[in-house]
């Protein structure tokens, strides 16, 4: 064969689907359950909606965006992130008319040109939601504690949430300038990346992975010091209503998240087992970003998390999800006649929900049975030239050899036969 899969991207396999329904569903049913519904927007968007929000600076914009340019010479770029697009959605379609806020989530295939390693991929899976129209602390909680319980119902437990406060633009401001002032006297010390968050971004000073910035990093001040009152005000709530909320966690005043959005609240989940890659998921208030993309000042919070670090983690601690469902029936026929009456009743169960498997090729009713229990088949549903005869089909239970003869016309009954069982 002459292709192959590209670089950081993967297959879900069949064997592999069942854990992936699993997971996304949980992920639906809790959202729904909060009152968040989905939304869905395309894999590609103006690449100037990315700039403006996640920064032109940051590391997603400058170095993993898979851009491209269509026939008509417009400069697209597959979404590395679901924020953005969700703003652009929401401003675009006026979902703030009618509604004190909008609750919304999503699912779906992100895109970032990276180093492929375990839990990172150019094309990897989020589940995520959006807040958008408050930015009353107890949202932040509503939104956090979704994310936590979501990982909480599947089973994971050595997570750690972990909560930080960017501030608002002013104390971010003078937050920055004390960080520079830190950093100046070692600026020679510094990594070249380093020497240019130094000027452009210099909070992400502190999360870079060179030893030496990482030493110097560690003395730098911390951005709690550097809160105005009502970002203190508003962090203190958060915690308050976190704690109200049974969900636990740790201040981690150096949280540096990727993009450049955000404002106040910062949280990451953080997983130990996953090796560089630990961070489960993450999110934020934003609330100037809809407005830089040419809204109003509309304040929003959420989260993303990837689905392969998520699978990664539940293997971790071997949470099974699960076996992979098997056919509820195998149909056996023998000979013409049988087969003209099964086919009728093959749809009608299928169109029952009823997974029934069916394979004209195999010809002995040996060759069937052999079949049906190879795929774990609960039931043989068999037509033979007797049963054929007197309108009637045999349903044997292949666990407990329990067998009875049931109209072959009253679809129904079969139906419920399985749906008991
Ligand atoms: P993010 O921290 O860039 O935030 O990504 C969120 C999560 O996506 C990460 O914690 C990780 O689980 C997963 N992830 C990111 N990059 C990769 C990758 N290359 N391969 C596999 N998984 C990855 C955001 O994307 C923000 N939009 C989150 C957000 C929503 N903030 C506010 N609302």
């Amino acid at each position: 064969m002459n292709y192959k899969i590209p670089r950081g991207t993967y297959d879900i396999l069949p064997s592999q689907s069942h854990d992936w329904h699993k997971i996304i569903s949980a992920f639906r049913q809790l959202a729904a359950a909060c009152g968040y519904e989905e939304i869905t927007t395309p894999v590609f968007e103006q690449a100037q909606l990315f700039e403006r929000s996640s920064g032109e600076t940051s590391d997603v914009v400058k170095k993993e965006m898979y851009r491209f340019t269509d026939q008509k010479g417009r400069e697209f770029a597959l979404r590395p992130e679901g924020t953005a697009p969700v703003a652009r959605s929401y401003l675009e379609n006026r979902l703030d008319i009618g509604a004190a806020h909008s609750k919304l989530y999503y699912v779906g295939p992100m895109f970032r040109y990276d180093r492929p390693q375990a839990g990172r991929y150019r094309q990897f899976y989020q589940y995520g939601i959006e807040f958008i129209g408050s930015d009353h602390p107890y949202f932040d909680a509503e939104v956090i504690s979704i994310l936590w319980n979501y990982l909480s119902v599947l089973g994971i437990k050595r997570m750690r949430l972990e909560l930080n406060s960017v501030g608002c633009p002013e104390c971010s401001k003078a937050y920055d300038q004390a960080l520079q002032d830190y950093f100046r006297p070692h600026l020679n010390e510094l990594c070249p990346d380093c020497q240019i968050r130094h000027s452009q971004k210099p909070r992400r000073l502190l999360d870079c992975k060179v030893k030496t910035c990482k030493q110097i990093a560690q003395g730098a001040p911390s951005q709690l010091d550097y809160l105005d009152e009502p970002c203190k005000v508003h962090f203190a709530s958060v915690q308050d209503y976190l704690a109200r909320m049974n969900i636990p966690f740790v201040i981690n005043p150096r949280i540096v998240r990727g993009l450049d959005y955000y404002t106040n609240t910062a949280f990451e989940v953080i997983y130990e087992g996953l090796g560089a890659q630990n961070s489960l998921a993450g999110g934020g208030r934003y609330n100037g970003l809809l407005e830089q993309i040419g809204g109003k000042n509309i304040p929003a919070i959420g989260f993303a998390g990837g689905f392969e670090r998520l699978l990664l983690a539940l293997r971790e601690e071997q949470i099974d999800l699960g076996a992979r469902p098997v056919a509820d029936a195998y149909l056996i026929t023998m000979g013409p006649a049988a087969q003209q009456l099964a086919l009728p009743l093959l749809s009608q169960l299928r169109l029952g929900g009823i997974w029934v498997e069916y394979d004209p090729t195999k010809n002995s009713f040996k060759a069937q049975l052999k079949a049906a229990n190879n795929c774990q088949a609960r039931f043989a549903l068999i037509i033979g030239e007797d049963e054929a005869a007197a309108g009637k089909a045999l349903l044997k239970d292949l666990q407990s050899g329990e067998q009875r003869l049931l109209e072959l016309d009253a679809a129904n009954q079969f139906i419920e036969a399985f749906k008991r069982n």
